[in-house]
């Protein structure tokens, strides 16, 4: 196949993009408030969205598969969440009480019943909240100082974590044993001394990690599906959850991705694994900020204030906007939007339907794509190898894949390079087939090598 190189036409369909980015890059740093959201030569700006679409601003249409990175459930605007949180305004008054309503309660019921492991909780603003108290929990809790990670799982953008997330192969070391390698500038040498990188889908290397630094780690966090995609193997996720609790060390489910979407009770409900604790995020917001770290009980009572003594005995959590009014309002009307019968079921056999199309479309095609994922979410890969931990994907040709999402962002498709597809309630048939049409040009484009 080809190497394409610059995505000429992407440029030239996008001037007020191009254009924007240098304006935003005057104040805001790199010109994205995110580095995720960057993407060679400009990422896409965009004006508006309804439902499943967006529109940049050059005017061009999208089926949306970023979906916020996966938040947006419902699709953009859906109307049972323009009128949940418009009559917090008519009813409450007020978009943030700083401190307790009743809709809090609500919330966790309703979490409660689709998370039963979430026993107590506590709300967030965002998903990084969610683990950073998640792990801050956990080490209070065992008394021990070290957490454990896997190799190429993102847990948001705090110290502990940023911790080999993306790793550069020759700095990752010995694939049963990883280093622990930077992901930001200048990381403070004490998070690489305590994080504890482990490998994905590999148990007897895990339990050796494990073993020999039971009394150091007190906690692991894993995404049980590595980036929404990549599922643990069943006898893997069973196996780290008997290892883990044999060792007296905490297991957390970090299912800011695959909360609600993997099934409606998460990737838990699918394995049929309690971890510890669990992280939540993204969907549960209902397109508003929002994080939620549930779990045991008696863990979650570490953090609460009615435990006489002194304060450094407490294990410290707060936000001004945690368990918001809007927030709460948006969750609740999603969840139980996707509680109605068949609602998420027919989700996911839209989702099926469309990677079904996309893998046909590539055999009929010659081109090297599968898809990969459960449930609600997907990804398109350049391969036919078994995917199973983030070595595969380092090792994978990217190339052909980037040149896949410039082509498909040209035929009306996005979900921005490299990334994973979610799927909201509004990706209707016509979206489906909206899809599979600009998958067919695409795919026919790269089998006849014509330059982007
Ligand atoms: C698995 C996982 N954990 C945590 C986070 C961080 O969430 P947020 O971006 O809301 O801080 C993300 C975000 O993509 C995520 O995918």
């Amino acid at each position: 196949m080809k190497r394409y190189s610059t995505p000429t036409r992407f440029a030239e369909n996008r001037p007020l993009s191009a254009s924007f980015f240098k304006t935003a890059g005057t104040h805001i740093a790199g010109g994205v408030n995110g580095n995720l959201r960057y993407f060679t030569p400009f990422p896409i700006t965009f004006k508006k969205a309804k439902d499943a679409w967006l529109v940049d601003l050059d005017g061009n249409p999208y089926v949306d598969y970023l979906l916020s990175y996966g938040a947006l459930m419902l699709g953009h605007g859906h109307p049972v969440i323009k009128e949940a949180v418009q009559n917090v305004w008519d009813q409450l008054g007020t978009s943030a009480f700083g401190a307790a309503h009743p809709m809090e309660w609500e919330m966790a019921l309703e979490l409660h019943k689709l998370y039963p492991s979430m026993e107590k909780m506590r709300f967030t603003n965002s998903g990084l909240e969610a683990t950073l108290f998640a792990l801050r929990l956990g080490l209070a809790f065992t008394g021990k100082t070290h957490v454990g990670k896997f190799e190429g799982h993102y847990h948001g953008s705090h110290d502990h974590v940023l911790v080999s997330v993306n790793p550069d192969l020759d700095q990752a070391g010995n694939p049963t044993a990883p280093e622990a390698v930077p992901e930001t500038l200048r990381l403070p040498d004490y998070y690489l001394k305590h994080t504890v990188v482990l490998p994905f889908n590999d148990l007897p290397a895990c339990e050796k990690i494990l073993t020999k630094m039971k009394d150091q780690i007190g906690i692991v966090i894993l995404e049980p599906f590595q980036s929404g995609y990549i599922a643990a193997d069943q006898e893997f996720i069973t196996g780290l959850r008997d290892i883990t609790k044999q060792l007296d060390i905490l297991l957390v489910f970090d299912e800011v991705k695959t909360g609600c979407r993997i099934t409606l009770g998460g990737a838990q409900q699918f394995y049929h694994v309690q971890p510890d604790l669990t992280a939540l995020g993204k969907v549960v917001g209902g397109g508003f900020p929002i994080g939620v770290v549930g779990g045991r009980g008696d863990i979650l009572e570490f953090s609460s204030p009615q435990h006489a003594g002194k304060h450094e005995d407490i294990v410290f959590h707060s936000g001004t906007f945690n368990g918001n009014p809007i927030s709460m309002a948006a969750g609740l009307a999603t969840i139980r939007y996707l509680s109605q019968s068949n609602r998420f079921e027919d989700m996911v056999h839209r989702t099926q339907m469309l990677r079904k199309g996309i893998e046909t479309l590539a055999q009929d095609y010659g081109v090297p794509f599968k898809t990969i994922g459960e449930g609600t979410i997907f990804n398109v890969v350049a391969t036919n190898r078994k995917m199973t931990n983030y070595r595969d994907v380092a090792s994978l040709q990217k190339e052909t894949r980037m040149a896949l999402d410039y082509l498909l962002m040209d035929h009306g498709v996005y979900s921005k390079p490299l990334n994973r597809f979610s799927l909201s309630d509004a990706h209707g048939k016509r979206e489906i087939e909206i899809t599979l049409d600009g998958f067919e040009r695409s795919f026919s484009k790269l089998k006849s090598n014509i330059p982007l």
